[in-house]
């Protein structure tokens, strides 16, 4: 199928690079491994949120917006890649962050501030409500003669999950220019946007390998509805003759350990593991969870050896150095 896009920005550095992990896959003596190398995709924009960003921001500059208004946990990968591509656009950016303006100023945080966006820190039952606080805060800024567009948490509307859709066609060029032919492609999964947008990419191009989701926070119920109501609003706005297939979804649960944002020692052992074999750097909250949920998965024989798969690496380095009393 011709995809045709939304207006799209270029800010990211695309196509990523897919790698061999063949160290990694002979210390997990399971499947054959690549990885999708998202964590690439810019230096203050890496990670996958920048994918979004380049359908979410042209809308924002579309609408002549002079401020990004966005939301997310105190370490958030998705507020501080907004703030910054804001600050590349020449927006000014306001991220609502869960948490308390004594928090370290430390990795995404760090990025936040220098980049000058604006914060709004919040109690987490404030952070519930993030949308109308942030409808408050974009009616101030009216006030003040200036417009401000809302991106929601993570970006995971059915604008931003076009990102993924691209995602998925640029990464099946590179597959079929390489030969590999996978299996199983798997990913984190957070506030749902990018899970939707390979899938609905899955569907629009007719994909016959499977897509595996991983919690890292909430439970699979959760998501299928959250990846479910992405998938509706899609098709309502821009393919309304695309047959979903729900079926198609496998959000691999069980894995959320301790919490969101909270490492097991296992989490951090792998964390430490992939560093020290490939040089590739995970995060805590999501691609390390998710690179421990791989690794059960094949412990538990549920990804059997002669298997290939694709791990995506959505970034978060940043998020690795207010952790690092957890590491040594
Ligand atoms: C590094 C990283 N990986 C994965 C995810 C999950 O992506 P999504 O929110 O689209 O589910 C996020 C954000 O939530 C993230 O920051």
């Amino acid at each position: 199928m011709k995809i045709t896009y939304p207006e799209r920005l270029r800010l990211a550095n695309l196509p990523t690079p897919i790698q061999p992990m063949e160290r990694l896959a002979s210390a997990f003596e399971g499947p054959n491994i690549w990885i999708k190398r998202d964590d690439f995709s810019g230096i203050g924009l890496s990670g996958n949120k920048i994918r979004k960003l380049e359908f979410l921001l042209a809308d924002a500059v579309n609408k002549q917006a002079d401020v990004v208004i966005t939301c997310g946990g105190i370490q958030s990968n998705h507020a501080r890649a907004t703030a910054v591509a804001a600050a590349k656009l020449g927006m000014h950016s306001h991220v609502v962050l869960r948490g308390s303006n004594t928090s370290a100023r430390d990795g995404n945080l760090l990025i936040d501030l220098l980049v000058d966006a604006d914060t709004t820190y919040v109690t987490p039952e404030q952070y519930e409500d993030n949308l109308n606080v942030m409808a408050g805060i974009a009616e101030e800024y009216a006030q003040n003669g200036k417009k401000a567009i809302v991106i929601p948490e993570g970006g995971s509307t059915s604008l931003g999950a076009w990102g993924y859709v691209a995602a998925l066609e640029e990464t099946l060029g590179q597959l079929k220019q390489d030969k590999i032919d996978i299996d199983i492609m798997l990913c984190a999964v957070g506030s749902g946007g990018t899970y939707a947008g390979l899938l609905l990419g899955a569907v629009m191009l007719d994909v016959n390998f499977e897509i595996w989701g991983v919690n890292v926070c909430d439970d699979a119920q959760y998501f299928n509805t959250i990846v479910n109501d992405i998938a509706a609003d899609f098709r309502k706005k821009f393919t309304p003759d695309l047959q979903w297939k729900q079926e198609k979804l496998k959000i691999i649960d069980g894995f959320v350990g301790k919490g969101y944002g909270l490492s097991s020692v296992d989490e951090i052992n792998v964390i430490k593991q992939v560093a020290q074999l490939e040089g590739i750097l995970l995060d805590p909250v999501y691609t390390g969870k998710t690179m421990y949920a791989f690794k059960e998965l094949i412990r538990r024989g549920e990804i059997p050896a002669g298997k290939n798969v694709l791990f995506w690496h959505t970034g978060g380095v940043f998020g690795l150095f207010p952790k690092r009393d957890l590491f040594f």
